[in-house]
Order: C-alpha cells, then structure tokens, then sequence
C-alpha cells in the first residue's frame, strides 16, 4: 500500500534535485558567457543591460535570469535583476574560497563523456583520467585552486611535522598527480628557496602547468614532467604532496611503495583527499552525493583503467587510506588536519 503523504515528500526531493541540476546545466552557460562576472558589483541590472555588457541576446538573457531567480541564484525587483555579494563570491570571483562554478563545469563534462561512461558500467573497463572531455581538466583547476589558495600555505602545510621550516630553508619537493600544477605553484609562490617539481602522467596536463608556471613568474623554481606516480624520478625529496590524485589511481599502494623509495630519510608524504567518513551511512548529504557521483563518473573509472585497479573511490575514508599507506610500507601516520571537503594525512618512512 502505498503512503501517499511519503510519496510526495519523496517526489519534492526529487524535483529539488531536478530542479537544481537544471540550473547548474544554466550555471555553467551563465559561466561561460560571463554573465555572473558582469553582474557582480553591477547592482541592479536589466536583462537588456547584463545582454549588452556580454554580448549576448537579450531574449535568452531574460530567460536565464528568470531561472536564476526560481532557484535564488538572483533577485528579482521590478524588471532589473540583482547578484548579491556573497552570490557573487560564489559564481564569480574565481579566488574566493566560495567559487563553485567549476563544480558545474565538472558536472558539464561529465554530460559529454556519458555515453562512453554508460558504455563501462556494462563491460566494467575503465576510463582513463586522459580520456575524458577537455572541460573536466579545466574544471578541476577552476574547482581546487580556490581550495590552495585559501588552505595549502596557510593551513595545510603548518599541520606537517617540521615540513614549513624545510621550505622556508630550501627543501625539494615532489607534487604527483599534479595536474594543471596550480597547487605545484603556489606552494612555488610561497617558499622562493624551494625547488619543486610536478609529475602527471597526463602530457596535456603537463602542458598547461609549464604554461601556467611561466605566467606565475615561478619557472625558475618549478619543473613539470610527464610521468606516473609509480616511476617518477628522483631522490631524497624533503616533501612528497598526492592532492586529490590518490584515489584515481589504479595502484595507490605501488605509488606509496615509490614514494617511499623516493624520499629522504626523514621527508615526508603529504597526502589530501576528498573528506569522508569511513561508512556510507555516515557520509549522507549533497557534498557526499555530490563526491560519490564524482567518483562514479570519473574517479573509480580512471582507477578501473589502470593496472591493479584498486578503485578506492572518492569517498574511500581514511580506515582504506591508511591501509594504503601502511602496506606502502610508511611506519608513521596521522590525520594532520582536515577541512569540510579535504582529509589531510601525513606519512612518514
Ligand atoms: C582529480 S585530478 C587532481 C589534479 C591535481 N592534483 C589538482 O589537485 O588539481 C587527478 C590527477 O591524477 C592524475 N593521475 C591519475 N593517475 C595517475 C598516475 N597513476 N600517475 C600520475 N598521475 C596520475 C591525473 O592525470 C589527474 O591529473
């Protein structure tokens, strides 16, 4: 028998959730027209004015802002449209510790990589990080930078044990599966007698990094190579930082054994992941839902297409970390800190 009163508080659950996923689909075009980044600090603005200042057609404009304001994105006072301050911070402003718009961009990529994803559930192969559309690479720089700058230099790294005072000194320091690097760079930023050197196997990645590292005026002091986190060079590196990456790969004890190999006697391991709880019971609400469709869609693929395969997920919690650190043969582990979306661990030989 079905409870009629359950049955519509279920169905509101889900019409939230459609609702919201549709005008994430209208964040990220609203992203990438420059809408919010016209309207913030604008004031009141009218469709008309917000279409003028980007180029875009006044029709459509109106259309977006009217799904802004149903899911409170804006507000809405007699015919002009307003982006508060703290919305703003959100969706505009690409340093602050608030901007989720490269959440939306992730969650674009993974519409145009679908049918290859649908594909894999069937056959269970993976999918490698490489493979995915380009929006997902871009996306997760425009999704962590914030994250660095807000907690890397300031928070992150004076939770190590003696780890700063290295740096400050002069320390060599290995950042695996960096990416597009911007971690790599601003901890180069920030300790200028530190020489630093980022490692993806990814070459377009790589890419990006040199040139984002010459932008930043910290290429003297910051190298970027193509390779995996089991065959990287190099010895007796002071720190070994894996941020967000860990989990992606499909064997992330064998990464731990060569980080062990690759460090100084008394260097350290940094490891950042996505925070979690060890249960799925305790790991409920939107950031876990949105972490664990993260980890379906591009996460436990990319582990999947790698040897071993492990697929730890992105939701893996720090009981399985730690498993990973120790049969990587690490004697010494601790939570050094953590955030509201990053587990910091440190490892040491
Ligand atoms: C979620 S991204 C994080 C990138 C970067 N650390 C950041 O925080 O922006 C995961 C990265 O891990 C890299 N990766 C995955 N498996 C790897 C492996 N076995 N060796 C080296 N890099 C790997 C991917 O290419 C990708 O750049």
């Amino acid at each position: 028998m079905v409870d009629q009163a359950l049955l519509d508080e279920f169905l509101g659950k889900v019409m939230t959730d459609v609702g919201a996923a549709f005008s994430q689909r209208l964040v990220y075009v609203g992203d990438k027209l420059g809408l919010y980044k016209a309207m913030a600090g604008a004031g009141p603005i009218t469709p008309a004015e917000l279409a003028n200042r980007t180029g875009t057609a006044e029709r459509y404009v109106r259309e977006w802002l009217a799904n802004q304001t149903a899911a409170g994105y804006v507000t809405h006072d007699d015919g002009t449209f307003t982006l508060s301050d703290e919305a703003a911070l959100v969706f505009a402003d690409e340093t602050s510790p608030a901007f989720v718009a490269g959440l939306a961009q992730v969650l674009a990529s993974t519409y145009k990589d679908e049918a290859e994803l649908t594909a894999r559930f069937r056959t269970g192969e993976g999918l490698g990080w490489h493979e995915h559309d380009a929006d997902l690479y871009d996306a997760t720089e425009r999704l962590f930078r914030p994250g660095y700058l807000a907690n890397l230099v300031d928070s992150w790294l004076p939770a190590l044990d003696g780890v700063v005072a290295k740096l400050e000194a002069g320390a060599t320091v290995a950042d695996v599966g960096c990416g597009h690097g911007v971690s790599t760079i601003v901890m180069a930023q920030a300790f200028p007698r530190s020489r630093f050197v980022g490692f993806d196997y990814h070459d377009a990645s790589i890419d990006r990094a040199r040139k984002l590292a010459a932008e930043a005026g910290v290429a003297d002091r910051v190298t970027f190579e193509v390779a995996s986190a089991k065959d990287y060079r190099g010895a007796g590196y002071d720190l070994v930082a894996f941020f967000d990456c860990l989990h992606d790969m499909g064997d992330p004890v064998g990464a731990a054994r060569h980080v062990l190999s690759t460090l100084a006697p008394d260097g350290t391991w940094l490891v950042v992941e996505p925070f979690a709880n060890d249960s799925l019971d305790d790991n409920a609400g939107p950031v876990a839902q949105v972490f664990y469709a993260a980890s379906t869609l591009v996460c436990t693929p990319a582990s999947l297409s790698q040897e071993v395969g492990l697929a730890l997920g992105a939701q893996a919690g720090e009981a399985a970390l730690r498993e990973v650190v120790t049969q990587g043969g690490f004697t010494r582990y601790r939570r050094a800190t953590e955030t509201p979306f990053n587990l910091v661990l440190e490892a040491k030989p």
